[in-house]
């Protein structure tokens, strides 16, 4: 296969960002009728179209004209063994854990029913539009290689990584801290940094460890400056009870975790909801990043995220589906619901700091935006392709838009996250290959 063959021109209409959008109003970058140029994979020329289709006549054509392309989503913190449980009813975190979560994590282990959920776990983002995301595997080491094995097939970027317990859990679940050393270890070794793979060491809580696992975890990723690490941290007022009976020497939650040697400028925090001044701050010092899961919270009735002070306190933030106490694998409904949670709080957040946030802002925040987050010369060629007006309420809203001179891209965007799903979803593309088509 020659290079020419291998040269492909997208148009549509592109939107993305150069930027934050809450500390610069011009970051969000639309392009009518615009168009960029894949080489092997990755963005070589971007445009108007008539300019790009006259300096590239040889490449192949895929037109979207009409359709809004953005860069694949990117979901800061899902959880791979829990596709089956997604809308399991009652109770909170603690309870839901026990009576749901464990019991299907279990079960992973058990034939290849891991390798058969990892397909439609990564057939699920790519319907979704999503083409990046950081993933809890479960325990078992196998688990988490049959995910890394399934994304390297596919050749999408994936942060992953074997979680670590070893106390508060069914027997079947734990581990000791010398055999998750060696699994971490060994997982280290074979997938971070291979292809599109990162390693994120993932102590799961700090009610599932003991001080001893945490320490290792931290003592890895201080042996491996590269990888990430993800927790929960704040996400519900008994977690927090609890974690205090076992950490009686810590003043708040996040103190557990810096003890430990956990807080870094490469740790994802889930939820981070019932934080502190004090928290906020030592998060901001150290650069860490929160990612913010609104349907699971609203789910479990965990509590309203803070983004003001997220805000203030000059965090990155990604946004999360967290399946399965999230109940959409869809960017777009949880941005949806993300902007309710702040309605709840008396913060109106605009849909370009939403989509940023899904976007380049998740990948500024996972130090990878260099390569994914936005339509630019020498990224990966990610991204997914949108239907604005899928359905006949959307055909409405834009029919009374163009009607009343409100028609711009902010209100379009805004009206996507408020009614749109995976219906939208036209197209979804991963090193410039279609993985997904409506
Ligand atoms: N805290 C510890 N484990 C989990 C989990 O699997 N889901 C959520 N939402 N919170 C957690
Ligand atoms: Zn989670």
């Amino acid at each position: 296969m020659n290079a020419t063959f291998e040269l492909s021109i997208v148009r549509g209409t592109i939107v993305d960002f150069t930027g934050d959008p809450t500390k610069d109003s011009n970051a969000c970058r639309v392009v009518i009728d615009g168009a960029f140029v894949i080489e092997n994979g990755i963005i070589i020329d971007r445009g108007d179209s008539a300019v790009m289709q006259t300096a590239y006549p040889n490449a192949i054509c895929h037109d979207y004209s009409g359709q809004i392309i953005m860069p694949g989503f990117i979901d800061a913190h899902i959880h791979f063994p829990q596709q089956e449980i997604v809308g399991s009813y009652g109770k909170q975190l603690l309870d839901w854990l026990d009576n749901y979560t464990f019991p299907a994590e279990e079960a992973f282990g058990e034939g290849d029913h891991a390798a058969v959920m990892a397909k439609k776990f990564i057939d699920e983002l790519f319907r979704n539009g999503t083409t990046c995301c950081m993933a809890y595997a479960t325990v078992q080491k196998s688990v988490t290689e049959a995910l890394f094995a399934e994304a390297s097939k596919r050749d999408m970027c994936l942060f992953a990584g074997k979680v670590l317990m070893n106390r508060n859990a069914p027997e079947g679940l734990l581990d000791t801290v010398e055999q998750a050393e060696v699994a971490c270890r060994a997982l280290i070794e074979r997938w971070h940094g291979v292809g599109r793979n990162h390693y994120v060491l993932t102590p799961r809580f700090a009610i599932s460890c003991t001080a001893e696992e945490m320490q290792m975890a931290a003592a890895l990723h201080r042996e491996h400056p590269t990888t990430y690490i993800q927790t929960h941290l704040s996400e519900n007022k008994a977690e927090w009870d609890f974690t205090h009976t076992l950490f009686p020497e810590c003043d708040d939650y996040l103190a557990v975790y810096e003890k430990m040697g956990l807080l870094t400028d490469r740790t994802v925090f889930a939820h981070a909801i019932h934080l502190s001044e004090s928290e906020w701050e030592r998060l901001s010092k150290a650069n860490a990043v929160i990612a913010h899961c609104p349907t699971s919270n609203l789910f479990l009735g965990s509590g309203l995220f803070n983004m003001e002070a997220a805000y203030k306190h000059n965090i990155a933030l990604g946004i999360a589906t967290d399946i399965g106490a999230g109940t959409s694998f869809s960017l777009l409904k949880t941005l949806g619901e993300a902007y309710k949670v702040q309605q709840l709080r008396g913060y109106s957040m605009n849909a370009f700091e939403s989509f940023y946030k899904i976007t380049l802002g998740a990948a500024k925040a996972l130090k990878v935006d260099s390569q994914i987050g936005s339509i630019d010369i020498n990224k990966v060629a990610d991204f997914v392709v949108i239907d604005p007006i899928r359905t006949d309420l959307e055909q409405l809203r834009t029919q009374y838009m163009q009607r009343t001179d409100q028609y711009t891209p902010e209100n379009l965007l805004f009206g996507l996250q408020t009614l749109g799903d995976d219906r939208n979803i036209v197209a979804t593309y991963v090193k410039g290959k279609k993985v997904y088509e409506r």
